[in-house]
């Protein structure tokens, strides 16, 4: 029978346990998996199908979810087949209720932080990667993730209790528990008290705390948003009011923007339409999405090793606001000539310099490991943008 009595689960009940049950405990392998292993040249392919895979299930998981419970809402739910064991009982539907929550909150949370973080793996279906609602930013991202994270550990205990208690009733009771759910087989007393909400509860109360706490511990302040930018040069003439220096690089296909909070620029320009720039970064301010620590590692940035990289120029006016910067970058010990392109709107002693450089990794020996650009590309967009003022 398609659907349930009060003694039996009818095979659509049966086939949203087992299909979840399967998927869910075939995700929480991967999961576990893809924590395991370390994000380098060699795994990075690997890392971006296993975890693709992950999400397609997750979001599986979540549409099957969906319909469970709104054919669940519409069934008889089967008594217990030992309703005078009270405790056992109750203890067995808590974690019921838990498990509900955790096939809605499990891949709604890996959702979030998958919409809110750029790059890295996509989920394989045609209907858009992000949530509506989601801004692109590290610290929902970072909350959402902590969320995914606690569930997980709820997730570990819950399935962990019901298959035990599952086990426990196939062969120490000896009941026909399991196959009510595997067989469909009819059992339990018609008479004995049906369903109650009693133990959603501590369920509810559970989920409510998995979700809150990492929303409230969360620090207020978005990493890597602040800008220092302060003249250094004794004949610097321009004073740098306010800037980003953001880069562009494909990951896995997509474009990944990260950005650079604590730089210094000095400029000498004059009404001659030339001048000369010297700006010099601290590699450790960057950030890049979900993989800042991998972007400083030593492969690509080796913050480590080299904490600033110079750009040292000399400017000429090409045409109107139109200008160019030809000097070089000093980038991880690699001195490479760099031509940057920028627009200076001037207005009295205010101005405003938007350019563009493009640069490839491999002539900064940048990412060696990694040879073709399907994990990560090999051009890289570097965007500035600045306001100046003249100070003298
Ligand atoms: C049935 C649903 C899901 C289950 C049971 C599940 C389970 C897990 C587990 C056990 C981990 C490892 C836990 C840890 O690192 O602490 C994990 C990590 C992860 N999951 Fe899920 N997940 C589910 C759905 C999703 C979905 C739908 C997405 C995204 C669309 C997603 C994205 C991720 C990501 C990106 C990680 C790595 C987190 C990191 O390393 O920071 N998950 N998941
Ligand atoms: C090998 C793994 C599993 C076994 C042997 C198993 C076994 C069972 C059995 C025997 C029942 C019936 C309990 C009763 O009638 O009182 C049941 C119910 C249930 N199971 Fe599982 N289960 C497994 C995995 C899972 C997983 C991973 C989930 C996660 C969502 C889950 C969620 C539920 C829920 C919510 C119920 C209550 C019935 C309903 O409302 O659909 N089970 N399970």
């Amino acid at each position: 029978m398609v659907s349930n009595t009060s003694s039996s689960y009818g095979a659509l009940a049966r086939f949203f346990h087992w299909s979840i049950a399967l998927l869910i405990i075939t995700d929480i392998g991967l999961g576990l998996i893809g924590d395991a292993i370390e994000r380098n040249a060699e795994t990075a392919g690997f890392l971006q199908t296993l975890y693709s895979t992950h999400k397609t299930i997750g979001i599986a998981v979540l549409l099957l979810a969906v319909l469970r419970v709104i054919w669940a809402l519409t069934q008889p739910k089967p008594v217990p087949l030992h309703p005078e064991r009270k405790a056992e009982t109750f203890v067995a539907e808590v974690v019921h209720w838990a498990l509900y929550g955790a096939i809605f909150v499990m891949p709604l949370s890996g959702w979030v932080m998958h919409s809110a973080e750029t790059g890295f793996a996509p989920i394989w279906w045609p209907f858009g990667q992000d949530l509506p609602f989601v801004p692109k930013s590290e610290s929902v991202a970072h909350i959402a993730g902590s969320i995914h994270g606690l569930s997980a550990i709820v997730i570990y205990l819950t399935v962990g209790a019901h298959i035990a208690g599952a086990l426990k009733h196939a062969i120490i009771d000896r009941d026909d528990t399991l196959a009510r759910m595997t067989k469909g087989k009819v059992a339990g007393s018609q008479a004995s008290s049906g369903s109650h909400l009693a133990p959603m509860v501590p369920a509810a109360i559970l989920w409510a705390a998995i979700i809150a706490v990492p929303i409230l511990t969360q620090p207020a302040h978005e990493h890597g948003s602040t800008t220092i930018a302060v003249e250094t040069a004794s004949d610097a003439n321009w004073q740098v009011e306010s800037g980003t220096l953001t880069f562009t690089v494909a990951q896995m296909g997509a474009p990944v923007t990260g950005q650079f909070g604590a730089w210094t620029a000095s400029i000498l320009y004059d009404d001659t339409g030339s001048g000369e720039v010297e700006v010099i970064i601290d590699t450790t301010s960057l950030t890049l999405g979900t993989v800042t620590d991998q972007a400083k590692g030593a492969e690509f940035f080796d913050t480590s090793s080299y904490t600033t990289a110079v750009f040292a120029a000399e400017i000429e006016q090409i045409e109107g606001a139109s200008h160019r910067a030809s000097g070089t970058l000093t980038l991880v010990g690699q001195t490479v000539p760099v031509v940057l392109d920028f627009t200076l709107d001037r207005d009295g002693d205010a101005a405003s310099m938007t350019g563009t450089a493009s640069l490839d990794r491999r002539d900064f020996g940048m990412g060696s490991g990694y040879t073709d650009e399907s994990t990560v590309g090999f051009g890289v967009m570097v965007d500035v943008a600045l306001t100046v003022t003249r100070t003298r």
